[in-house]
């Protein structure tokens, strides 16, 4: 029988970060092949077939075609329990896509070739980093020409500040692609654009006299110099740098002619880490010696329009879940029976007997979770807050008929529990304009479309310049004056006074300004 602890370690939980269009939902489908939960490697969806990815729920991702909602899947691997956390890919993405990182325990990014780095992937990364998850590197797309592979390891280093130590090296690229070296298997997996992976070669080395039978000689002596110059020059695997999230160990390959996947699914089921201990006010809870703990990331309605549900996402932090058990929910002291938790396989909704640390669940919420809210079988602790992301984006917002005041007041205390927005209020004005901040446009649309729909209530929005937010503390003095002499100031619902900032060259200016200030990006750091 397989013990609690065994279970718990086989867990893998992990999020893919990637910019729109670097491979994500292709990478995916490929993974889930490996786990066998497709049966041909690619029907998650086609975009240009018109079909949606399975984890598309919401009508507004239907109508642009883009994943809006962090959905889990997941599958067996040789003995592990991968669970993928998918993010939204878009541009338009939101906070809910931050806050899914917190429930990871190692993040997969996911590089194009051909362009590096990319924005997203860098505040994705931005968040990783502050966690100190490890964080994988898959450079993708290998079948088409791109940069030379030592630029992208040079550009992860100037611009994300990691590290990296690449685990199979390709052996050219584009037309001329032969396959990818396994530096620490000895292996080689050659490469045809027709099929995909042909064979997989064992090598005593990368001057193994194999190489110059079956491979093309040009595109094997570059490859035999990089290989050289990354042993003398790059960074040793280093297990100890790559846990703390300081070293990332690098995969290339294709996704799309399912290509250096699988090798690095094999490398990822053993390097990737089980849930680890978090921590709470009453100190650390371990994942394995303490019972059935968790807190919710992330609230969904309407996932089923013909229902009208909430769902709550609930990664388990410690123990085991059993169908039916009662937990406590110490933020409103009060008792809740999980009645009829779901696991996600996309669009399945499966009822889950049980699940342990490392898994996802959903609750359906009677309307008194919150995100941030931790669940515990025994005792009465909770976990460190979910941090707020700085909003980029902010909007002035309030009814269009004032005398539905009452429904769009409770609308948006709803809506901005559920953490579908920031809501601020204007620190200089009276009465005191309600702002709402986001870091993605869609949440905008999404709570004007919801305000009216669940709430009755119309709503006019009318956009502020500002495009970076920061939380300030110091002296009374020093709040006195930046409150003198910095007009736009709104205050968190927790009154905490934040700065607004139409750039961050006027951040800078500011900082000159008030050198007595600390300017935080988030509560989590103050
Ligand atoms: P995303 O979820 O990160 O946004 O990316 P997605 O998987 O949808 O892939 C974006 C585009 O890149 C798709 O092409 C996909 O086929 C292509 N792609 C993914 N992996 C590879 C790869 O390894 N090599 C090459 N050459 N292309 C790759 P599309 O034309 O936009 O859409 P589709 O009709 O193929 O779905």
């Amino acid at each position: 029988m397989t013990t609690l602890r065994e279970n718990i370690e086989a867990r893998k939980t992990f999020a893919i970060i990637s910019h729109p269009d670097a491979g994500k939902t292709t990478l995916t489908e490929k993974l889930l092949y490996f786990g066998g939960m497709l049966r041909e490697a690619g029907t998650v969806k086609g975009k240009k077939s018109g079909k949606h990815a399975a984890s598309d729920w919401m009508d507004v991702e239907k109508e642009r075609g883009i994943s809006v909602t962090s959905s889990v899947m997941e599958f067996d691997y040789k003995g592990s329990r991968i669970n993928i956390l998918d993010t939204p890919g878009h541009e338009d993405f939101s906070e809910d896509t931050y806050r899914t990182l917190t429930a990871a325990d190692s993040a997969t990014m996911l590089i194009d070739v051909a362009k590096g780095v990319e924005a997203q992937t860098k505040k994705l990364f931005k968040v990783c980093r502050m966690r100190g998850i490890p964080i994988f590197t898959f450079i993708n797309k290998l079948d088409r020409e791109g940069r030379d592979p030592f630029d992208l390891m040079e550009e992860l280093e100037e611009v994300l500040g990691i590290r990296s130590c690449p685990m199979n090296w390709p052996i050219g690229m584009g037309k001329r692609l032969q396959g990818i070296y396994d530096r620490q298997l000895n292996k080689v997996e050659l490469f045809d654009d027709a099929v995909g992976h042909i064979e997989t070669l064992d090598v005593s080395g990368p001057d193994d006299p194999l190489f110059d039978e079956r491979l093309d000689e040009t595109v094997v002596a570059q490859f035999r110099e990089e290989v050289e110059l990354l042993d003398v020059a790059g960074d040793p695997y280093d297990e100890e740098a790559i846990a703390a999230g300081t070293l990332t160990p690098i995969f290339f390959g294709s996704a799309m002619a399912n290509f250096g996947v699988q090798n690095f699914l094999e490398h990822f089921q053993q390097m990737a880490p089980s849930p680890a201990p978090r921590e709470s006010d009453e100190g650390r809870i371990d994942p394995v010696e303490s019972s059935f703990s968790g807190f919710i990331f992330k609230i969904q309605a309407n996932m089923n329009p013909k229902h009208r549900d909430r769902i709550a996402f609930l990664r388990i932090t410690s123990g085991k879940y059993e169908q039916g058990m009662t937990v406590k929910q110490p933020r409103l002291n009060k008792n809740i029976r999980l009645a009829q938790p779901t696991q996600f396989l996309a669009q399945d909704r499966d009822i889950v007997s049980e699940a342990y640390a490392g898994d996802i669940i959903g609750l359906f919420d009677p309307g008194t979770f919150g995100i941030g809210d931790t669940l515990t079988a025994e005792g009465s602790f909770q976990f460190d807050e979910m941090p707020h992301f700085s909003p980029e984006l902010f909007a002035a917002v309030e009814p269009k008929d004032v005398m539905k005041h009452k429904s769009f007041d409770k609308g948006m205390s709803q809506l901005t529990e559920e953490g579908l927005v920031q809501l601020f209020r204007t620190e200089n004005q009276v009465p005191a304009q309600q702002i709402i901040g986001a870091v993605g446009e869609l949440q905008f649309e999404v709570l004007e479309q919801r305000l009216q729909t669940e709430y009755n209530s119309n709503v006019r929005m009318e956009r502020k310049p500002y495009q970076v937010a920061r939380w300030v503390d110091g002296s009374d003095e020093a709040i006195e004056d930046i409150k003198k002499r910095h007009r736009h100031l709104l205050r968190d619902k927790d009154d905490r006074l934040v700065a607004v900032f139409e750039s961050e060259f006027q951040l800078q200016m500011a900082q000159g300004k008030f050198p007595d200030i600390t300017f935080y990006e988030n509560v989590f750091q103050m």
